[in-house]
Protein backbone atom coordinates (compact mmCIF):
# COMPACT_ATOMS: atom_id res chain seq x y z
CA UNK A 1 0.00 0.00 0.00
CA UNK A 2 3.10 2.62 0.90
CA UNK A 3 4.45 2.30 -2.61
CA UNK A 4 1.14 2.66 -4.56
CA UNK A 5 0.05 5.62 -2.52
CA UNK A 6 3.65 6.77 -2.83
CA UNK A 7 3.15 6.34 -7.10
CA UNK A 8 0.74 9.21 -6.96
CA UNK A 9 2.20 11.67 -4.69
CA UNK A 10 2.27 15.46 -5.79
CA UNK A 11 -1.29 14.54 -8.04
CA UNK A 12 -3.07 17.61 -9.12
CA UNK A 13 -5.80 18.21 -7.85
CA UNK A 14 -4.43 16.35 -4.77
CA UNK A 15 -7.14 13.15 -3.11
CA UNK A 16 -7.75 13.21 -0.12
CA UNK A 17 -9.45 10.64 1.84
CA UNK A 18 -12.21 12.30 3.48
CA UNK A 19 -12.28 10.91 7.21
CA UNK A 20 -10.47 8.11 5.67
CA UNK A 21 -11.89 6.00 2.80
CA UNK A 22 -15.10 6.65 4.27
CA UNK A 23 -17.60 5.41 1.85
CA UNK A 24 -15.55 1.79 2.02
CA UNK A 25 -14.64 1.72 6.00
CA UNK A 26 -15.96 3.44 9.13
CA UNK A 27 -15.04 7.11 9.18
CA UNK A 28 -11.91 8.46 11.47
CA UNK A 29 -10.87 4.53 12.30
CA UNK A 30 -7.81 2.79 11.03
CA UNK A 31 -9.55 0.30 8.64
CA UNK A 32 -10.92 3.77 6.66
CA UNK A 33 -6.90 5.12 6.96
CA UNK A 34 -5.86 1.23 5.62
CA UNK A 35 -8.35 1.51 2.97
CA UNK A 36 -7.69 4.59 1.56
CA UNK A 37 -3.34 3.33 1.35
CA UNK A 38 -5.41 0.44 -0.29
CA UNK A 39 -6.20 2.71 -3.37
CA UNK A 40 -3.14 4.12 -3.11
CA UNK A 41 -4.47 7.53 -1.94
CA UNK A 42 -1.53 9.87 -0.27
CA UNK A 43 -3.93 12.51 1.81
CA UNK A 44 -5.96 11.41 4.77
CA UNK A 45 -8.26 14.08 6.46
CA UNK A 46 -9.67 13.02 10.25
CA UNK A 47 -11.70 15.06 12.85
CA UNK A 48 -9.68 15.21 16.18
CA UNK A 49 -11.81 16.19 19.53
CA UNK A 50 -10.94 15.52 23.39
CA UNK A 51 -11.57 12.93 25.87
CA UNK A 52 -12.46 14.37 29.25
CA UNK A 53 -9.23 12.94 30.55
CA UNK A 54 -7.45 14.96 28.26
CA UNK A 55 -6.61 12.49 25.11
CA UNK A 56 -6.97 13.06 21.76
CA UNK A 57 -9.58 10.85 19.72
CA UNK A 58 -10.13 10.97 16.66
CA UNK A 59 -14.45 11.52 15.94
CA UNK A 60 -16.39 13.59 13.93
CA UNK A 61 -19.52 14.46 16.02
CA UNK A 62 -19.77 16.46 19.55
CA UNK A 63 -21.45 13.00 20.38
CA UNK A 64 -20.58 9.62 20.05
CA UNK A 65 -24.35 8.01 19.19
CA UNK A 66 -23.97 7.92 15.65
CA UNK A 67 -20.60 6.04 15.24
CA UNK A 68 -20.54 3.89 18.42
CA UNK A 69 -22.57 1.37 20.45
CA UNK A 70 -22.18 4.42 23.56
CA UNK A 71 -25.74 4.13 24.20
CA UNK A 72 -25.85 0.26 24.49
CA UNK A 73 -22.56 0.38 26.49
CA UNK A 74 -23.34 3.80 29.08
CA UNK A 75 -27.20 4.24 28.99
CA UNK A 76 -27.17 6.46 31.45
CA UNK A 77 -24.59 8.65 29.98
CA UNK A 78 -27.16 11.13 27.56
CA UNK A 79 -26.82 12.64 25.79
CA UNK A 80 -22.79 11.08 24.98
CA UNK A 81 -20.54 14.00 24.68
CA UNK A 82 -17.10 12.97 23.49
CA UNK A 83 -15.67 15.64 26.47
CA UNK A 84 -18.17 13.92 29.08
CA UNK A 85 -16.06 10.31 28.55
CA UNK A 86 -12.52 8.71 29.50
CA UNK A 87 -10.48 7.92 26.99
CA UNK A 88 -10.56 4.45 28.90
CA UNK A 89 -14.04 4.18 28.39
CA UNK A 90 -14.27 5.83 24.50
CA UNK A 91 -11.83 2.99 24.26
CA UNK A 92 -14.59 0.15 24.95
CA UNK A 93 -16.63 1.30 22.53
CA UNK A 94 -17.72 -0.24 19.11
CA UNK A 95 -17.20 2.36 16.00
CA UNK A 96 -18.11 -0.33 13.23
CA UNK A 97 -21.01 -1.97 13.97
CA UNK A 98 -22.89 0.79 12.82
CA UNK A 99 -21.06 1.00 9.53
CA UNK A 100 -21.73 -3.06 8.77
CA UNK A 101 -21.61 -5.74 10.87
CA UNK A 102 -17.93 -6.96 9.50
CA UNK A 103 -16.51 -4.10 10.76
CA UNK A 104 -17.61 -4.85 14.68
CA UNK A 105 -14.87 -4.68 17.53
CA UNK A 106 -13.29 -1.53 14.93
CA UNK A 107 -12.72 0.89 18.00
CA UNK A 108 -12.12 5.10 18.09
CA UNK A 109 -8.24 5.61 17.64
CA UNK A 110 -6.11 8.53 19.51
CA UNK A 111 -4.86 10.74 17.64
CA UNK A 112 -1.67 8.93 18.33
CA UNK A 113 -2.28 5.45 17.04
CA UNK A 114 -4.29 7.46 14.30
CA UNK A 115 -0.40 9.32 13.30
CA UNK A 116 1.32 5.95 13.59
CA UNK A 117 -0.89 4.48 10.77
CA UNK A 118 -0.65 7.52 8.70
CA UNK A 119 3.31 7.20 9.38
CA UNK A 120 3.23 3.62 8.39
CA UNK A 121 1.67 3.98 4.94
CA UNK A 122 3.71 6.86 4.48
CA UNK A 123 0.32 9.11 3.84
CA UNK A 124 -0.11 12.54 4.58
CA UNK A 125 -2.80 14.55 7.08
CA UNK A 126 -5.07 16.65 7.15
CA UNK A 127 -5.88 17.17 10.55
CA UNK A 128 -8.95 18.77 11.34
CA UNK A 129 -9.52 20.47 14.59
CA UNK A 130 -13.20 19.57 15.45
CA UNK A 131 -15.40 22.34 17.47
CA UNK A 132 -12.63 23.78 19.21
CA UNK A 133 -14.71 26.36 21.38
CA UNK A 134 -15.62 23.36 23.47
CA UNK A 135 -12.35 22.39 24.03
CA UNK A 136 -9.93 25.06 25.22
CA UNK A 137 -6.23 24.66 24.96
CA UNK A 138 -7.02 21.93 22.05
CA UNK A 139 -4.44 23.22 19.60
CA UNK A 140 -1.64 23.38 21.97
CA UNK A 141 -2.33 19.45 23.12
CA UNK A 142 -2.40 18.86 19.08
CA UNK A 143 0.34 20.11 18.06
CA UNK A 144 1.60 18.43 21.55
CA UNK A 145 0.95 14.75 20.30
CA UNK A 146 2.12 15.40 17.03
CA UNK A 147 5.41 16.78 18.32
CA UNK A 148 5.94 13.57 20.56
CA UNK A 149 5.36 11.64 16.81
CA UNK A 150 7.73 13.03 15.16
CA UNK A 151 5.44 14.89 13.06
CA UNK A 152 6.68 18.46 13.87
CA UNK A 153 9.98 17.91 12.21
CA UNK A 154 11.25 19.57 8.97
CA UNK A 155 10.20 16.24 6.36
CA UNK A 156 6.92 16.28 8.12
CA UNK A 157 6.11 19.69 8.28
CA UNK A 158 7.52 20.25 4.36
CA UNK A 159 4.33 18.64 3.25
CA UNK A 160 2.83 15.93 5.28
CA UNK A 161 0.75 17.98 7.29
CA UNK A 162 -1.82 20.52 7.30
CA UNK A 163 -4.06 21.26 10.61
CA UNK A 164 -7.43 22.99 9.84
CA UNK A 165 -10.63 24.27 11.68
CA UNK A 166 -13.92 25.91 11.16
CA UNK A 167 -12.80 28.23 13.91
CA UNK A 168 -10.28 30.85 12.46
CA UNK A 169 -9.22 31.33 15.70
CA UNK A 170 -8.28 28.60 16.68
CA UNK A 171 -6.08 28.29 12.64
CA UNK A 172 -4.54 31.62 13.88
CA UNK A 173 -3.66 29.90 17.05
CA UNK A 174 -1.84 27.06 15.53
CA UNK A 175 -0.02 29.47 13.63
CA UNK A 176 0.86 31.70 16.41
CA UNK A 177 2.38 28.30 18.41
CA UNK A 178 3.54 26.80 15.72
CA UNK A 179 4.12 29.04 12.76
CA UNK A 180 6.25 26.08 10.71
CA UNK A 181 3.49 23.92 10.40
CA UNK A 182 0.67 24.85 7.04
CA UNK A 183 -2.87 25.45 8.45
CA UNK A 184 -5.81 26.00 6.73
CA UNK A 185 -9.45 27.52 7.11
CA UNK A 186 -12.75 25.73 6.31
CA UNK A 187 -15.68 27.85 5.20
CA UNK A 188 -16.30 30.26 2.51
CA UNK A 189 -15.17 33.70 3.94
CA UNK A 190 -16.08 36.58 2.03
CA UNK A 191 -12.83 37.61 -0.31
CA UNK A 192 -12.68 40.91 1.47
CA UNK A 193 -11.51 38.65 4.44
CA UNK A 194 -8.70 36.67 2.27
CA UNK A 195 -6.27 39.08 3.13
CA UNK A 196 -6.64 38.70 6.81
CA UNK A 197 -6.74 35.50 6.61
CA UNK A 198 -3.82 34.80 4.30
CA UNK A 199 -1.61 35.89 7.68
CA UNK A 200 -2.13 32.78 9.35
CA UNK A 201 -3.60 30.03 6.95
CA UNK A 202 -1.83 28.54 3.73
CA UNK A 203 -5.64 26.83 2.57
CA UNK A 204 -8.85 28.29 2.39
CA UNK A 205 -11.15 24.87 2.24
CA UNK A 206 -14.18 25.45 0.75
CA UNK A 207 -17.37 23.68 0.13
CA UNK A 208 -18.15 22.47 -2.88
CA UNK A 209 -21.64 24.03 -2.97
CA UNK A 210 -19.99 27.68 -2.81
CA UNK A 211 -17.03 26.59 -5.07
CA UNK A 212 -16.60 29.52 -8.37
CA UNK A 213 -13.91 29.63 -10.74
CA UNK A 214 -13.76 33.41 -9.35
CA UNK A 215 -13.40 32.24 -5.75
CA UNK A 216 -10.40 29.80 -6.79
CA UNK A 217 -8.64 32.85 -9.06
CA UNK A 218 -9.65 35.08 -5.68
CA UNK A 219 -7.87 32.77 -3.37
CA UNK A 220 -5.30 32.13 -5.63
CA UNK A 221 -4.27 35.55 -5.73
CA UNK A 222 -3.38 35.63 -1.95
CA UNK A 223 0.15 34.63 -0.76
CA UNK A 224 -0.18 32.88 2.82
CA UNK A 225 2.01 33.15 5.59
CA UNK A 226 5.03 31.02 4.31
CA UNK A 227 5.09 32.93 1.18
CA UNK A 228 3.18 30.70 -1.23
CA UNK A 229 0.38 31.41 -3.02
CA UNK A 230 -2.88 30.36 -1.17
CA UNK A 231 -4.33 27.44 -1.61
CA UNK A 232 -7.91 25.80 -2.14
CA UNK A 233 -9.26 22.07 -1.27
CA UNK A 234 -13.16 21.73 -1.86
CA UNK A 235 -14.93 19.02 0.47
CA UNK A 236 -17.31 16.53 0.23
CA UNK A 237 -17.09 15.49 -3.70
CA UNK A 238 -17.61 11.60 -4.63
CA UNK A 239 -18.99 11.77 -7.94
CA UNK A 240 -16.94 12.57 -11.57
CA UNK A 241 -18.85 14.90 -12.44
CA UNK A 242 -18.60 16.90 -9.51
CA UNK A 243 -15.19 15.98 -9.27
CA UNK A 244 -14.08 17.24 -13.24
CA UNK A 245 -15.93 20.44 -12.47
CA UNK A 246 -13.72 21.26 -9.25
CA UNK A 247 -10.45 20.34 -11.55
CA UNK A 248 -11.56 22.20 -13.92
CA UNK A 249 -11.77 25.00 -11.90
CA UNK A 250 -8.36 24.43 -10.73
CA UNK A 251 -8.70 23.18 -6.90
CA UNK A 252 -5.55 22.24 -5.22
CA UNK A 253 -6.99 19.35 -3.51
CA UNK A 254 -10.45 17.39 -3.83
CA UNK A 255 -11.55 15.88 -0.32
CA UNK A 256 -13.78 12.54 -0.60
CA UNK A 257 -15.29 9.63 0.57
CA UNK A 258 -14.81 7.99 -2.65
CA UNK A 259 -11.03 8.49 -4.07
CA UNK A 260 -10.87 6.00 -6.30
CA UNK A 261 -13.88 7.56 -7.98
CA UNK A 262 -12.43 11.12 -7.59
CA UNK A 263 -8.89 10.30 -8.81
CA UNK A 264 -10.02 8.60 -11.71
CA UNK A 265 -12.38 11.38 -12.94
CA UNK A 266 -9.14 13.22 -12.27
CA UNK A 267 -6.55 11.93 -13.84
CA UNK A 268 -4.95 13.94 -16.22
CA UNK A 269 -7.11 16.73 -15.85
O1 LIG B 1 -12.32 18.57 5.48
C1 LIG B 1 -13.52 19.20 5.24
C2 LIG B 1 -14.73 18.59 5.86
O2 LIG B 1 -14.38 17.46 6.60
C3 LIG B 1 -15.46 19.55 6.70
O3 LIG B 1 -16.71 19.09 7.11
O4 LIG B 1 -18.28 18.15 8.73
O5 LIG B 1 -17.00 16.63 7.25
O6 LIG B 1 -15.86 17.80 9.11
P1 LIG B 1 -16.97 17.86 8.09
CA1 LIG C 1 -13.68 17.07 8.82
Amino acid sequence: PASAARAHDGERPAVIAHRGASAYAPENTLPAVDKAAELGIHWVENDVQRTRDGELVVVHDDTLRRTTDAEEVFPDRAPWKVKDFTAAEIARLDAGSWFGPSWAGTRVPTLKEYVHRIERHRQKLLLEIKSPELYPGIERDTLKVLGNEGWLDRRHLSDRLVVQSFDADSVRTVHELKPAVKTGLLGTPPMSRLPAYAGFADQINVSYASLSVGYVSAVHAFTGPHGKPLEIFTWTVDDAVGARRAAGYGVDGIITNKPDVVRAATLGE
